[in-house]
């Protein structure tokens, strides 16, 4: 399929297709656009929306977020899972107010060098906020276009060289335009080219798919990508975040995550401390959140 019709049957397709979301529409506030993206890396966009109207009311911009007390943050982070992101997001408006006048620089690599902000995230923002014409490599459309164009069932664990310069060279022309074909093979990635299960019959670009002429070899290869969450660590920090976040008086430490194994709640607790999510009195008797 040659590169000018995989973008317009894309493009086609998303104008049809593409959700109401947010944080796409025209307008969205740069930091508005870096809040949904650090939400979206790990949480489905269900769990999401109300997440993010409850947090960009709460702390519009950087400023307002950098000045609220880190325990704040963690609180209103709630269950949406990974709250590293939630400090790191914090971090990051401390240093955009310190460091860029309370706005988010446009420079793809100035956004690469806030915390927490990765490869995938600096080019997100710097295309859908600003207007770059840059590859934005999500799994969704590494999945799509490792498909479309390579016909693998699924990309790559790393990121890689090959899958960078194959995606910059399907970018259109106009980055306006290169803006929303990303957001539309996401979009496609998303809704039709998805993981396990794909809707190949509803896809705008299947009469050129590789993956589909091959007969879409592997299509079960890929093992479940999230390991089981009760009883593993993560829901053991999750445990002991959550008695934290409904009190504002200290809880002993010997009261953390009732019920756990002992190995099990050092452990969550070790990594809690570790993360900056929770504090604990010099004496490792009493808890609470940082
Ligand atoms: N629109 C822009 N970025 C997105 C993302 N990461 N997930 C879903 N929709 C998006």
């Amino acid at each position: 399929m040659r590169a000018i019709d995989l973008q317009s049957a894309v493009l086609g397709w998303y104008d049809d297709n593409a959700r109401d979301l947010p944080w796409r529409q025209a307008g969205t506030d740069p930091w508005a656009v870096l809040v949904s993206e650090v939400m979206l890396q790990q949480t489905p966009v269900a769990r999401v929306l109300p997440a993010y109207r409850a947090w960009l009311q709460r702390w519009p911009s950087a400023p307002v977020l950098a000045a609220a007390p880190v325990a704040e943050v963690i609180r209103q982070w709630g269950r949406l899972g990974y709250p590293r992101r939630a400090i790191r997001l914090h971090q990051t408006a401390t240093v955009v107010t310190a460091d860029h006048g309370g706005r988010l620089p446009e420079d793809y690599d100035a956004l690469r060098r806030l915390p927490g902000v990765g490869e995938y995230t600096a080019a997100a923002v710097s295309v859908f906020a600003f207007g770059s014409r840059l590859a934005v490599l999500d799994t969704n459309v590494r999945r799509v276009l490792g498909r479309a164009i390579r016909g693998e069932a699924f990309p790559p664990l790393r990121l890689t060289d090959a899958e960078r310069a194959a995606a910059t060279a399907l970018l259109p022309a106009e980055a306006e335009t290169a803006a929303r074909w990303s957001v539309a093979v996401m979009e496609l990635g998303a809704l039709v080219c998805t993981a396990r299960r794909p809707s190949c019959h509803a896809c705008p670009v299947v009469a050129g798919c590789a993956w589909e002429a091959a007969g879409t070899p592997g299509a079960d290869d890929r093992p479940l990508r999230r390991q089981p969450y009760p009883g593993t660590d993560r829901q053991c920090r999750g445990v002991i975040l959550a008695q934290l976040r409904e009190t504002d008086t200290p809880i002993p430490t010997a009261d953390a995550a009732p019920g756990w194994p002992a190995v099990q709640r050092a452990r969550a607790l070790d990594s809690l401390v570790a993360d900056g999510l929770v504090a604990s009195t010099p004496d490792g008797r009493l808890l609470t959140l940082p």
